[in-house]
């Protein structure tokens, strides 16, 4: 892991401001296809790990029953409250978790995660895959940076001092080990994916 739990958590409160200005191309993409492919009905509660500003669990509360955000900084989560109360919305709820102990003991029909996975190393990232599994969702939707080739030294997307990601092979063994099945992988850059992965 290149910045610990801690060290991550505040450089995003010093973010959270500015976070919703500076997104790209490819993170809209990739948000787009996490959304279309989480899909949730009426009955499904969503868990939405290193939810941010609430981008995922914003847009998917007018389709599920249910929407719980976790992150772990507190200057983001406020945002998304923020957010939430602003579109008058009441069936989201967020709060402090990490990938490791999301402090959520509730149903999770359905985990998300967008662009925050790759913060973590890649056996940290096997366990928080785990971590996932354990709600036993019937789906589970991964946006993140990874890597369907060599990165490009001449121009990564990612910023090495603080992102970790990992390959696309090992986040679909991951996703096998913990006994789902990856139903589809959409590439959005070679160094940008959508994994989804169906319960077995
Ligand atoms: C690039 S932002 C993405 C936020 C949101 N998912 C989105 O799509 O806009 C990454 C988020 O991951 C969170 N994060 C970093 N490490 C984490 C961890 N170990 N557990 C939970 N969240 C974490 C950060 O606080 C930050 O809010």
């Amino acid at each position: 892991m290149k910045k610990d739990v801690d060290e991550h958590a505040e450089r995003f409160d010093e973010l959270a401001a500015t976070y919703d200005e500076s997104s790209g191309d490819q993170y809209m993409e990739c948000l787009r296809l996490v959304v279309e492919h989480a899909d949730p009905r009426g009955d499904d509660t969503v868990l939405d790990l290193g939810c941010g500003t609430g981008a995922v669990a914003l847009s998917l509360a007018d389709g599920a029953g249910r929407v719980v955000g976790r992150d772990v900084s507190e200057g983001m989560l406020s945002k998304a409250r923020q957010k939430a109360s602003d579109r008058g919305l009441s069936n989201v709820e967020f709060g402090e978790g990490s990938f490791r102990e999301p402090n959520y003991d509730g149903e999770a029909t359905i985990v998300t995660s967008n662009f925050a996975l790759h913060h973590l190393d890649d056996d940290a990232k096997r366990d928080a895959i785990d971590v996932m599994a354990g709600y036993d969702p019937r789906r589970i939707v991964l946006g993140d940076v990874m890597l369907f080739g060599l990165p490009d030294p001449e121009a990564p997307f990612y910023d090495p001092e603080v992102d970790d990601p990992a390959t696309v092979g090992v986040l679909v063994e991951a996703f096998t080990d913990a006994g789902y099945a990856v139903t589809a992988v959409e590439r959005v850059h070679p160094q940008v994916g959508v994994i989804v992965a169906e319960r077995r």
